[in-house]
């Protein structure tokens, strides 16, 4: 990929200069990754929700989060793959809390428009951060046993990549959300651990986790 054609590694200007919204506009977005868990922007709602021809991956590398530019971790993006659908939360909220959401999803990721279907209500416009095989932060596929033992000993300003992973893969199950790529990712990061090839560290999820009946 030629420099040109690569979007820039810090999205908050393009994301600024993509839509034309008042402050006060409520308008949702759909978290998938962090944003189901990590909930540090005020919300005036918000519902288990689902995009239809998505597939959550963890083919994003983190610099800024959960990892470092000469250990970046692996977060989730969205790919597009028909005829899937992908779980997560919608929120709605001011059109200004972007300003913050912008900077915290600065590492690759776009804003999109898309259909979000809401639990048990209607269907509604939102935006979603995707970031895209064309940002240069972005890792793309790699066997599991590959990205568990990457997961496994990255580590950034935000904190450890597998918390990153263990946090979702339980805001999952807390959703009922079955999704076999974080689940087989969790299992891998455990089993990686055991045989001590993943740093194993002090977290609170370890001992839930450890005794935990798998979907
Ligand atoms: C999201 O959660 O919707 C985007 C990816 C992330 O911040 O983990």
């Amino acid at each position: 990929m030629t420099g040109s054609a690569c979007i820039a590694a810090d999205t908050i200007a393009r994301n600024a200069a993509r839509h034309r919204l008042a402050d006060d506009e409520p308008v949702w977005l759909f978290g998938y990754g962090s944003l189901i868990y990590k909930v540090d922007f005020p919300y005036l709602q918000r519902c288990p929700a689902s995009v239809t021809g998505y597939q959550r991956r963890f083919w994003q590398g983190s610099e800024d989060h959960r990892g470092t530019p000469g250990r970046p971790g692996r977060v989730v993006t969205l790919v597009e793959e028909p005829g899937t659908r992908c779980g997560g939360m919608a929120y709605q909220v001011a059109a200004r809390v972007f300003r913050a959401l912008d900077v915290r999803e600065k590492n690759g990721y776009l804003r999109l428009w898309t259909r979000l279907w809401l639990a048990g209500q209607k269907e509604v416009d939102g935006l979603i951060y995707i970031a895209g095989p064309d940002n240069p932060a972005f890792l793309g596929p790699a066997p599991d046993a590959e990205l568990a033992r990457q997961i496994g000993v990255a580590c950034g300003p935000s904190g450890s990549n597998s918390d990153y992973l263990l946090h979702l893969a339980r805001a999952l199950r807390d959703l009922d959300e079955y999704d076999p790529h974080v689940f087989a990712l969790e299992k891998a990061l455990l089993r990686a651990r055991k045989s001590g090839i993943a740093a194993p560290e002090a977290n609170p999820l370890e001992a839930e986790i450890s005794d935990l009946e798998f979907f």
